[in-house]
């Protein structure tokens, strides 16, 4: 039959695939730089919280949805918990299609300086070099990010391509034991580091006086983005993991490995970062500016081999942007084969197509084109690129996650969910108790507190 639905060749094959979704630039770029402005060691205790009592329970319940349903977000929040939720889904979609918009520019521009830091490492690192300039001309170049961002999305689109054991799996099975090994290389070589002690203390000795609620919040939204959380992602994936196979097991793994990459990279930036005098001032300005204008200089200035390992560096962001893009792309297409009966390949197509259109605009909005650059929807946050991460990070992702985890937590019946969870066996950790009140109570009090901060405290979480 022809409509048979395609799985995952393997256990390991859906673990590397969905870890491949999670770890990200929001593990290389979002993370370190939030917690360097919430002051480390407590944000980071609380950041661990967030993803065992909030991010670990809801991974499992998108899962589930999935798995059981073997459908794509629309269909399976449908047949699981009614008809009217299928919004949920649709929601999701939307979301998959603004992130990977915007994300793919930033994906672009990790492109750029892995060929720029090539070209350093033959012919040498600039003795007078500006860094701050190289990067505010190709963000204002349109072209270049026209260029970049596009081949950013047609690598994307030629993944999904080829379908999920085919395209996805496979170049997650290559990617992310290279994305490992490299970051290995470049953690033992910043550990030898003088600034690395501070950088350890930073992030592992809490000091909770420096800490809001704001800071909790922050901690809380980051953790849907970093674990593709609340659009689907997870539903999708779990609906090609085949029913005899347990998610318990799974969620588990991609948690934590999604979790210690985070502290990784936060650990490799830091080391640098505290080993130049006078560093930790200068990179209070931005996320952009800590990956693409600190770093690339200190590599060829502190970093020991610095030469092979920055180019490294950058070609790890690319290899981890892109079994994230991949995963964003997957919920679109995977919305027009179950629900619009397409075929993939045209499916594929169609949606990266339209999806580019919007990357093209955010990519403009760095001063390429003055009206796109100034473009303000959400107080503050000037910039269709801003705009675009401000609804995905405050609105769509929190929104999302909070319906699917009341819709399984008190919708579904308790038959349903554990047998889900259970029946094929879960590992010793893990409790259905437990499990079933962060989904009903801790979960969505949680995420109606991100709401509530951003819609009547004005809070801002991306
Ligand atoms: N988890 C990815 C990251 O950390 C981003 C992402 C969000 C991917 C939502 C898929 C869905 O970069």
């Amino acid at each position: 039959m022809k409509d048979l639905r395609e799985n995952w060749s393997s256990n390991l094959g859906f673990v590397l695939a969905a870890t491949g979704s999670a770890i990200g630039l929001g593990n290389l770029w979002k993370f370190p730089f939030i917690t360097w402005k919430n002051d480390g060691g407590a944000f980071v205790l609380i950041y661990l919280v967030c993803i065992i009592a909030v991010g670990l329970p809801i991974m499992m319940a998108e899962l589930l949805v999935g798995r059981k349903t073997q459908k794509s977000a629309v269909g399976a929040m449908r047949e699981t918990i009614g008809p009217s939720w299928g919004w949920v889904g649709t929601w999701g979609v939307m979301a998959g299609f603004v992130i990977l918009s915007y994300y793919a520019v930033v994906a672009g521009w990790s492109i750029f300086y892995l060929f720029q830091t090539l070209q350093w490492s033959v012919s040498g690192f600039p003795t007078q070099a500006n860094m701050g300039g190289l990067f505010a001309d190709l963000a204002a170049n349109g072209t270049m990010q026209t260029a970049l961002s596009g081949t950013f999305m047609f690598l994307t689109v030629g993944v999904v391509y080829f379908g999920v054991a085919s395209g996805i799996e496979k170049t997650a099975r290559l990617c992310l034991p290279a994305l490992f090994v490299i970051l290995l290389l470049l953690l033992f070589s910043s550990l030898t580091m003088e600034g690395s002690g501070e950088a350890l203390a930073f992030l592992f000795r809490p000091n909770f006086s420096e800490l809001d609620s704001a800071a909790v919040l922050e901690a809380l939204g980051h953790s849907f983005f970093t674990l593709s959380l609340g659009m689907g992602t997870m539903i999708v994936y779990g609906s090609y993991v085949a029913r005899n196979r347990s998610i318990v097991n799974a969620a588990g793994s991609i948690v934590v490995l999604d979790t210690v990459i985070a502290i990784i990279a936060s650990i490799i930036m830091f080391s640098v970062i505290f080993t130049v005098p006078g560093m930790p001032e200068q990179v209070d300005g931005s996320a952009v500016g800590m990956l693409f204008i600190s770093l690339p200089q200190l590599f060829y200035e502190v970093v020991p081999f610095g030469v092979v390992l920055a180019p490294a560096f950058y070609l790890l962001v690319a290899l981890a942007a892109l079994t994230s893009t991949i995963s964003l792309l997957e919920v679109v297409v995977s919305y027009f084969i179950d629900q619009r009966k397409m075929e993939r390949s045209r499916a594929t197509l169609l949606s990266g197509a339209c999806i580019y259109v919007f990357t093209f605009l955010s990519g403009m909005s760095f001063g390429a084109s003055t009206w796109l650059s100034s473009f303000e929807l959400f107080e503050g946050k000037a910039g269709f690129f801003a705009t675009l991460d401000h609804f995905a990070s405050n609105w769509a992702l929190p929104l999302g996650g909070l319906l699917i985890t009341l819709g399984v937590g008190w919708f579904m019946s308790t038959k349903d969910t554990e047998a889900e969870l259970v029946a094929t066996g879960s590992p010793r950790w893990f409790s259905y108790k437990a499990w079933l009140f962060s989904v009903r109570f801790i979960a969505p009090a949680a995420v109606a507190a991100i709401l509530i901060a951003v819609i009547f405290l004005g809070k801002d979480f991306s």
